[in-house]
């Protein structure tokens, strides 16, 4: 597969692009595009292995089961782990932040402590957060970036005795930014405070390594990696997911219940209520598989090539303001923009008629984009099945956006 990848054949293993064979999809960062071997993985999940997991003793829910749990095996393997019980399946990472804020921040956080949060984080690491301080008295503290979206180290100041959680995205998905987590999580250690990673715009494009990055909590969704929406992770230290009440509460999370009251499911059942997604995570798996089958430094090496490219054709373009960092090593698999004179809304839906998928707005950063004084912007966002070809065909498609505004560049 990897001599593939490299040649640029990698396109064949996603069906999408047969049934739509002039798309160029940058829109990887918001959903990926689903290989064939996922695809195929949930058809047989649902034609031959469906039961319920957890509850019946026949075959097929005891099938049911054995994906379920074998899928924690695998996730915690991919993130470089020892122990399935820290692997939590939710619906996607902003449940897996929603479930770390409502079980751990509502119930661990008073009056006074403080929440330091990048100010690049996606709206479902912010909101979740100001749940938590409206409720508890906890005050968000900003940890603030540059114009290229990286994190001063005066900004590791803000992190103090009073902290209690420090949370930020890995990769930004708003400037496409990378952040260095290591000395966040070190900084956030030192003062007692509990370290979270949003790992979103992360899996599947690199090597996670949970036990060198010693994260307390790590969050991502499946549907960003190959895998199918509807199904995400919450990585939680054991010793901290036991400490926690559930977050959702009804079936399938319980040990024992009586009228007025129930005892709860060891870690990490407890937190996984009601009938679970056996075929997200038989894709999830599938799609874990597609990632090793290549290779994860394949991918990465693609990916910085792409950046790499398309960071050098976009600069080319007098009426391209390219924002995110200077050095290519600062970048994620996405670049964000904007064209002179033309609104991103209107760029995106002028591409499109091209063939062109890219995604305009706010990206759910809206407290970034006040901080850079921005309203919106284009993001084009790449993976192995993007190629130069495709970086060419959105540099042409960008002069006739602009022609259509009455540009003649
Ligand atoms: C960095 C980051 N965090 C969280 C999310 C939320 O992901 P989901 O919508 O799959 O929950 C996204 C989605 O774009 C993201 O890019």
């Amino acid at each position: 597969m990897n001599e593939d990848v490299l040649e640029g054949t990698y396109k064949s293993y996603f069906p999408v692009f047969e049934a739509h064979p002039d798309l160029i999809y940058l829109d990887h960062a918001a959903t990926s595009q689903k290989p064939l071997s996922v695809i195929e993985a949930i058809k047989d999940q649902m034609t031959f292995e469906n039961g319920s997991p957890n509850r019946g003793a026949h075959k097929l829910s005891v099938k049911a089961t054995e994906i379920y749990d074998n899928g924690r095996r695998k996730v915690i393997d991919f993130i470089g782990g020892m122990d399935p019980r820290e692997i939590v399946f939710t619906k996607n990472a902003t449940e897996s932040l929603n479930l770390i804020a409502y079980s751990y921040g509502m119930n661990f956080l008073k009056h006074e402590d403080e929440i330091a949060i990048l100010i690049s984080s996606h709206h479902s690491n912010i909101v979740p957060w100001q749940m938590v301080a409206q409720k508890t008295g906890a005050k968000l503290v900003y940890l603030m970036v540059d114009s290229e979206g990286k994190m001063p180290a005066s900004e590791l100041d803000k992190i103090n005795e009073r902290t209690k959680i420090v949370t930020f995205p890995w990769i930004s998905n708003g400037i496409g930014t990378r952040i260095e987590p290591k000395r966040l999580i070190e900084k956030a250690h030192e003062m007692g405070a509990v370290a979270i990673i949003d790992a979103a715009q992360v899996a599947g494009h690199e090597r996670i390594d949970i036990a060198e990055l010693d994260a307390d909590f790590l969050v991502f969704s499946g549907h960003k990696m190959f895998g199918p929406q509807g199904i995400g992770v919450l990585y939680g230290k054991y010793e901290l997911l036991e400490k926690m009440p559930p977050f959702l509460t009804g079936g399938d999370m319980i040990e024992y219940v009586t009228c007025f009251e129930t005892t709860y499911e060891e870690v990490p059942k407890r937190f996984e209520a009601g009938t679970q997604n056996v075929s997200g995570v038989k894709g999830l798996v599938a799609a874990i598989d597609f990632i090793e089958a290549i290779g994860m430094h394949s991918i990465q090496n693609h990916e910085r090539k792409l950046t790499q490219y398309i960071v050098e054709q976009l600069k080319k373009l007098p009426f391209i303001t390219i924002y995110g960092a200077e050095t290519l090593a600062d970048r994620g698999g996405l670049v964000v923009f904007n064209v002179t004179g033309v609104h991103p809304h209107d760029v995106a839906s002028i591409l499109d008629d091209y063939g062109i998928a890219i995604r305009a707005g706010h990206h759910c950063t809206q407290p970034l984009m006040q901080h850079l004084e921005l309203t919106a912007t284009c993001r084009a966002s790449y993976s192995l099945y993007n190629s130069e070809q495709d970086v060419d065909r959105l540099i042409k498609a960008l002069f006739k956006v602009r022609k259509v505004f009455g540009y003649d560049d």
